[in-house]
């Protein structure tokens, strides 16, 4: 956050040029201003507090200032972007270079845009930026201001909306397919078994009908399934151990699931508190997110698992207040999820694998949202994914 001394003039002119008409939180921070300007707070640290990404450019383009905000949402050390170019920092983001040069002359026009900042390890970050010139009084340019919004959670808020609708529709759906399909599903499986009886023991036809009886227990569990996601889940909230939970999943999960040379990193916090929710429910999403990450190793690799306790107070659910919180973490070094499957995974049906059925993280979206609870997903495609779940501590 350096920003040369003689700009701190240029700075104030800034700040009014950028936030004509300040809003409230803005004029929270403007209110204490003269007593700031008192004790000696400087320009460079008022903006530095700015939750957004305040950057500036001089006129030939060189980073001027760059806030903390910036810093994290581009990855970049102020000390190294000071002094670099536009076109250098931002050169995997053309939507944004080419928002930048409208600020410059000949145009010296405000612009606003949307797009993604990549980072230097390829995670993207959802941005909203508006880039304004900065202008002496005779009109002539100084550079330009670039304030920089994260979107990620306005994106994730979005997503969850249309995802809950989807699953709304597919839960109505299922719920009248099911009463239709299982009464066949029962006919056939009850003719498979009289079949089974008529035929000798020694008969090479005895393999059909357990290929009958296995796939109608098959569709039957993807109709419970699907029934989760329609109905909502009934759940028995009582106080537990998360750790305990885990535990179960992964001793249930090597005896199947793994291949011998999968490690299992356990980074539990030993004094995270209980938690608020329904054992069985629990073990169901922590299974499949496990059993998601052993198949995208391939069956070796290290999964990773942490809880932490959020030390920030979040407001969850409809009506539930302010709550404290944990995050669990899965992380996997497998094949990673591409950009363009990221949006579809927690919709029902998605897969990318020859058997699967797509529900696994459908349900478990639909499970956690019910304990009030978010589950999010950060993946580089080739370097992993790591799937995020919080979930609210027992009061
Ligand atoms: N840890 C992961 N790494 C890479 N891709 C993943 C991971 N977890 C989920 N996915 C992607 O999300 C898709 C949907 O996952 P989901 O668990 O819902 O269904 P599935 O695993 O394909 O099938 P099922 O769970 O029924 O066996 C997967 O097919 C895969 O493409
Ligand atoms: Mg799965």
């Amino acid at each position: 956050m350096q920003a040369p001394r003689g700009r701190n003039v240029c700075l104030i002119g800034f700040i009014c040029y950028a936030f004509p008409r300040p809003p409230i939180h803005v004029m929270k921070t403007i209110k204490p201003l003269s007593a700031a300007l008192e004790r000696q707070i400087s320009w460079e640290q008022i903006l530095s507090s700015v939750e957004d990404g305040v950057i500036t450019l001089d006129r030939s383009g060189k980073v001027s200032f760059f806030n903390e905000a910036a810093e994290m949402l581009t990855d970049l050390a102020a000390s190294r972007a000071m002094s670099l170019s536009f076109l250098r920092i931002f050169r995997k983001e053309t939507w944004l270079v080419e928002l930048i040069k409208k600020s410059f002359p000949p145009t010296q026009e405000s612009a606003r845009g949307e797009g993604d900042l990549v980072s230097r390890w390829g995670k993207k970050v959802p941005v909203g930026v508006t880039v304004s010139p900065l202008l002496e009084p005779d009109g002539s340019c100084l550079g330009s201001i670039l304030l920089v919004r994260n979107l990620t959670h306005h994106k994730e808020l979005e997503e969850d909306l249309k995802r809950a609708d989807r699953l709304a529709m597919v839960g109505t759906l299922a719920a009248g397919l099911a009463h239709e399909i299982r009464n066949p599903l029962g006919g056939i499986k009850g003719a498979a078994q009289l079949l089974r009886r008529s035929l000798d023991p020694d008969s090479s036809l005895l393999e059909y009908t357990n290929i009958m009886n296995r796939e109608v227990d098959r569709v039957n569990l993807l109709i419970e399934q699907l029934l989760d996601l329609s109905r909502p889940a009934k759940l028995e909230i009582v106080p537990i151990n998360i750790h305990q939970v885990l535990e179960e999943v992964l001793s249930l999960e090597l005896k199947t699931e793994a291949g011998p040379t999968v490690y299992v990193k356990k980074r539990f916090d030993p004094s995270l508190p209980l938690i608020r929710g329904d054992r069985n429910r629990l073990t169901q999403v922590f299974l499949n997110l496990v059993k998601n990450g052993h198949q995208a190793m391939n069956g070796s690799g290290t999964l990773t698992i942490t809880t932490r306790l959020e030390t920030d107070r979040h407001v969850r659910g409809q009506g539930a207040g302010r709550s404290r919180f944990i995050w669990v973490e899965i992380a996997d070094h497998g094949i990673g999820i591409k950009d363009e499957d990221l949006l579809h995974i927690f919709s029902p049906f998605f897969t990318t694998k020859n058997s699967g059925t797509g529900l696994g993280l459908a349900v478990c979206y639909w499970i956690i949202k019910e304990h009030g609870g978010i589950i999010r997903v950060e993946s580089v495609e080739g370097k992993g994914s790591t799937f995020k779940v919080s979930l609210v501590v027992a009061d």
